[in-house]
Parts: C-alpha cells; structure tokens; sequence
C-alpha cells in the first residue's frame, strides 16, 4: 500500500488529495526537491524542461513523426505493442502475451489446507492458505531452474471491508456515499493476524504453464504472530523487553509487509513499513520512547488489533513498537526456522530491500524510507559473501555499516554512516549504544543532515548497467516555499525517478554521482513539468513510481499505486521505461490493472522468460469508474477479480506473464 495508513486506504477516493502518512520529520534538513531546484536552476535546466513540455503539449505533427521514427530505428530496448490506458474491472496485458492468475488470496498451499470459502472463514485456514494484499514477489530458483523454484511474496495489510460480509453499511457525508465500518470481532481480527505476513510457496512450469505444488515442502506461511528472533545490535536492549519477552530477544510476528529482496544467498527478506497503523492507547505520562514514537507517527490506531492484544497497546506494552520496523531475514530451506529481525539495518518504514554483491564481495542492501520528507538509506555488510557456502553467509546482517544519503546541488551524493558515538551520535545526543541509533534511525539521520526526499519507495541495483534506481512516488504535501521556479514540483503528486552512480562502479562507495531518470506525470500539462521523452505515448507515462525490477539484459521496469482514472485516465500498471541512449525517459505500457488496484511486484525469472506481478487491493474504489460509480466494498464490489463468480468476493492475486508460443519477454 501507499504510505497512507491501511484505515485511509480502505476508504480513499481519489488518491491524489490523499494524506499520504503523517509526515513526522521535525528537521530543517533540505528536502529533495529544493535540491533538485537548486541544482537545475544553476544549471539552465528550467528551460530545456519547459520545452519539452510545450513540445509534448503541442503533439505537432513532426513530433509524433520523430516519435515514430525512433521506434522504428529500434531506439526503444523494448518490443512489444503497448497496452491502452482506461478503468475496467479486469486486467490487461500486451498482445501476444498471456497473463494468467497462479494464486490468490485464500489458496490452499497445502494438503491439509481447506479450499477458500469466504462464508467460512477462520483463522486457523487463513494460516494455511495465500494470504491478502500480496505485495512484493521473489523468485528462488531450485537447483538454478528457471522453471522451477520457490515463490515468496509478502502480504502487506487487510481490507477488512473487501474481506468480511456483513460489516458495511453505505452512509453519506457533504452529498457524497461513505463506508461505514463496524467494529470487527475477534475471530476477524485473528483472520486478520493470520492474512499478513508472508507466503513461501514452491512453483513449477509444466508444458509451458506455471502450477502451485501444493505441499511442496518448503512451503510455508509466516503471519503477524509466527515466532521471529531479533538480531544484531539490538538483540536484549531495555528498550526491546516486553512482558511476555523479558529477554528482548524472540518476536511474534512481522506486520506491513511491503516490498522486500532475495539476498545473494538466497534467503528471503521483508520489509516491515507501516507499523504505526497497528498500535493504540497512550503511553504511560512523560514515558522516554514518547518523542521516538512520535517520529514514527505510532500509534495510528487504524487497526483494532489492541482490543482483542494487549501488546498493541502501548499503555499496556510501551515496548513492543520498538519490535516492529525492521528488516526480517528467513531461510527459506528450513520451513520451522525462526526468520531473524536484522537490526543492523535500521528501523523505520521500510519499503524494500534489494541487494547486489560489490566488487570486494560486500553485500549492498539499498533501503527506502516511505514517508514525506524521509530518507533513503543503504547498508554495507562487514563480511564478504561467500558464493560456495551458504551457511557461510547467514549472519552477514548482524554486522556493517548503515549509511544515509545526502544529495548535493552539484550532483553528488554522500552516503553517511549511522554510527554510534561518529559525528553526533553521541550520549549528548541521547545515544548510548548502536542499538539506540538504530531504534532511532529516522532522529539519527535527521541530524546527520540527510535529504528530505518525496516519499522514498524501492531502490534497484542495477548489476548490468552498474545504476541504481529509486522511487519517489509523490510528495503532495511539499509547499510551494520549498520549491522555486525552476522545480515546479510542489505538491508533487506524480513523484520521480533517481539515479544514482556510485564512485568508481562500486556499490561500497560513500560517494557517487546522482540524476534524474525521470519526473513523472502527464507530459502534455506542461505544468505538471513531466520529463517523459517525446517518444512516450499518451498511453506510456504514469505517475507514482513505486515497485520496480531490472530484468537480466538491465532494463528497467516499474509498477505504480495511485493513478486514478479519474484524475488520469489510468489505472496503475506496469511500465518498461528505457534508461539508455537516445530512448533515455520512454515508457511504454504493459500490463495495467483491474479497477481499485495498485500494482505491486515485478520480478522476472532469470531467464526472462516469465514476468510475476501482484494485483494488491482490487475492487478497493470504484467511484473512480464511471461503468461503477460509487464506494465499493463486499456485498457491492466494483470488480469480482479473478473469479467473476457472484459468490466468491475479489480476491488479490498474483499474476504470471509469459510469452505466447514461450521466448522472452520484449524482446
Ligand atoms: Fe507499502 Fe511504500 O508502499
Ligand atoms: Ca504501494
Ligand atoms: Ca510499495
């Protein structure tokens, strides 16, 4: 989801005037967009900018004939037909192509897993089926297949109002329908707990199709209450001790899961990002985590976990909020292994994260902070990856280095370390230990001076083309006094692409080189200041960058959340956007969702002959579709995605693309 919180989410209208999370940073640190205004300011880059926008605003004749010409000179890394924009209740892909359902919510992953019955719901099969709201996708291939391997996708939040019959009534505020919700009982809450988490599932192709082994078995389910240690630097601090826990050292449960990796070792890793949903109550008065949660936005309360839990009560559990926000590592090969909260990456909303080997054999994790105004972060591993011994490499995240980015108006970029008693990170600040910096990343960073960005999301290395990639999905909050005339990006509601190089093509780098790849939006509104090439075409720009993958040739792919039909003809997708030579800046459409959707994943196989993507929250709005026009919830849902049957409520998915007659993708 979006760093909206889950409650805003389950009842949002058009996206684009939505709150997008509490935006919590106090500092005066600059924001990103006063960088980039600065820098291209300096630069004369105002005018080039504006000129494209007039050009595409215009849409001459001699633009689409140059437009054309490109194509045909093969400029574009991609080939295939792009798919039209619009709002329906189904998805689409380009043609040629076949976009099959592999699983959705409530799929039995095993023998003894009860086959989805929405009228009978509990929790106890909930934890034996496909899990809601899959966002990140992973593929693990077994023994080097790309045929076949394990499937590990993350299941951020609940829609409550999509999920449970008989829990809606449809009232009215200022002339327009509102949902309203009723309290949930107990047994929807477990539902709940047990649809979050994750899922580890074993697939195969089989003459060409890809199949579910159901009971593979490495399957396996992790929810908001599987037993999870933590680890690294944190491990038994005070400030991590519970009631239940005194030791400070074993976790129930990892919650908002949203994108995540697959290390080099081929462990699964999940990102815990919008934690403060789950918490209420109020701390104890004048309590020392109080300025810690604030930062966090905790407790939002959007959920109603702490009636039926005391410890998502934070009058109850002062402590346990310190437990979430973390990066959760699990070996996949061992189905009844604690998965490992990895400390030594920091705590805040974590959107995902991707590695790459350096040269030196250092492993990069590159870490998105989802929020206005936060950060972009990435961590260095003390060791060396070991590429012959596996179990050589399973503690790698409890030692290294975590650094900050701070970007500069001469296109630099530093990386800062997050490191107990270096620059201000000292007991005068209020750190007495590398646990207190990292359970108090975002503060660390804040006085670090790093740059304020517009709402970091997934961050790719690029192995082939050595870049790296961040999403910056919007930013509608950034006042017009943080911004000037050479940045007309206040109120950033399309967000934008970086890319960064690090010095000397080494991931390990404290410095590097930084550009924009792409400032999203309609480039035919020249005030929307969109730097789509000229290529692109009305059906291939988008806005909200916020998943993405390289596929194994390095050309870029990018998934969005919060296009809206109604404010942009479109619904989120998946876009092939090129990142080199003259085509730099052309996107193309592929595949676009069914109506209330957001498109997560992508992941291709190594081969590229497979593309995975996951529909998350579909049916989740429908006033946006004039074929629908009102709120959409169980008992009148705008699309029953992807069954289509009138018993069986829409369920999120994920889908797997691949080429008719087999062969690889766009090429
Ligand atoms: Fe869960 Fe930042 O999207
Ligand atoms: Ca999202
Ligand atoms: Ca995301």
């Amino acid at each position: 989801m979006t760093g909206q919180t889950a409650h805003e989410a389950q009842f949002r209208t058009s996206l684009l005037e939505e709150n997008d999370g509490p935006g919590t940073n106090p500092t005066d640190n600059r924001t990103m967009g006063e960088i980039i205004a600065a820098r291209f300011s300096r630069r004369g880059f105002l005018k080039g900018s504006l000129a494209v926008s007039a050009i595409a605003a215009t849409v001459s004749p001699l633009a689409l004939l140059t437009a054309e010409k490109a194509r045909a000179a093969g400029a574009s890394a991609f080939t295939f037909d792009e798919v039209e924009v619009g709002i329906d209740d189904r998805h689409h892909v380009a043609a040629g192509y076949d976009a099959d359902v592999l699983l959705r919510w409530g799929d039995p992953l095993f023998a003894d897993a009860p086959e989805f019955d929405p009228a009978k719901q509990n929790a106890e099969a909930q934890a034996r089926q496909f899990g809601y709201n899959n966002d990140y996708v992973g593929f693990i291939p077994l023994e080097g297949s790309s045929e076949h391997g394990l499937l590990v996708v993350n299941h951020e939040y609940t829609n409550p109002h999509l999920m449970f019959p008989g829990i809606v009534t449809v009232g009215e505020k200022e002339g327009k329908k509102v949902l309203e919700q009723a309290a949930l009982s107990k047994e929807q809450v477990d539902i709940e707990i047990a649809a979050h988490g994750g899922t580890i599932v074993e697939i195969r192709k089989d003459g060409g199709k890809w199949q579910v082994v159901r009971d593979g078995k490495l399957n396996r389910r992790i929810t908001a209450n599987t037993e999870m240690q933590l680890s690294g630097p944190v491990a038994g601090s005070d400030r991590v001790k519970t009631s239940a826990d005194p030791s400070g050292l074993k976790v129930f449960g990892t919650i908002n899961n949203c994108a995540g990796g697959v290390t080099p070792w081929g462990t699964y890793v999940m990102a815990e990002e919008n934690i403060h949903g789950y918490f209420s109550g109020e701390l104890p008065a004048d309590h020392k985590e109080a300025s810690n949660y604030k930062r966090l936005g905790i407790p939002e309360g959007s959920y109603e976990w702490a009636a039926h839990y005391d410890r998502f009560d934070l009058a109850k559990e002062p402590n346990e909020a310190n437990r979430f926000g973390w990066i959760v590592e699990v070996d996949v090969n061992d189905p009844t292994s604690a998965p490992k909260k990895r400390t030594a990456l920091g705590r805040f909303k974590h959107e995902g994260a991707e590695s790459i080997v350096a040269k030196d054999g250092r492993v990069v994790f590159y870490l998105g902070d989802d929020e206005r105004f936060d950060y972009v972060y990435k961590f260095v591993t003390a060791g060396k990856f070991n590429p012959d011994d596996r179990a050589a490499n399973m503690d790698l995240l409890d030692e290294g280095t975590l650094y900050t980015a701070k970007f500069a108006e001469d296109g630099s970029v530093e990386w800062l370390p997050l490191t107990f008693n270096e620059g201000p990170l000292t007991a005068e600040n209020g750190f007495s230990s590398q646990a207190d910096v990292l359970i108090e990343t975002r503060r660390a960073a804040d006085l670090l001076g790093a740059t304020k960005m517009d709402r970091p999301e997934d961050i790719q290395p690029n192995g082939v083309t050595g870049k790296v990639y961040v999403m910056l999905t919007n930013n509608t909050k950034r006042k017009d006094d943080q911004v000037d005339a050479a940045n007309p990006r206040a109120k950033n509601a399309f967000g934008h692409i970086i890319e960064i190089i690090e010095d000397g093509g080494d991931f390990t780098a404290t410095k590097g080189k930084w550009e924009v790849l792409l400032k999203c939006g309609d480039p035919s509104v020249a005030e929307v200041g969109a730097s789509f090439s000229t290529a692109t075409t009305a059906n291939g720009w988008f806005g909200m960058p916020d998943n993405c993958a390289v596929d194994s040739a390095g050309r870029l792919w990018v998934s969005t959340d919060g296009n809206n039909a109604k404010d942009t003809g479109r619904t989120d997708g998946l876009w092939a956007v090129d990142t080199e030579g003259e085509a730099r800046a052309t996107s193309k459409l592929f595949f676009r969702v069914p109506v209330g959707a957001e498109m997560c994943g992508p992941l291709f196989t190594p081969d590229d002959e497979t593309a995975f993507v996951a529909v998350q929250h579909p049916g989740d709005g429908g006033e946006e579709w004039e074929g629908f026009g009102r709120p959409s919830y169980y008992e009148d849902l705008s699309t029953r995605w992807p069954d289509f049957k009138p018993d069986m409520p829409v369920r999120p998915g994920v889908v797997v693309i691949t080429r008719q007659g087999g062969g690889k993708i766009a090429v």
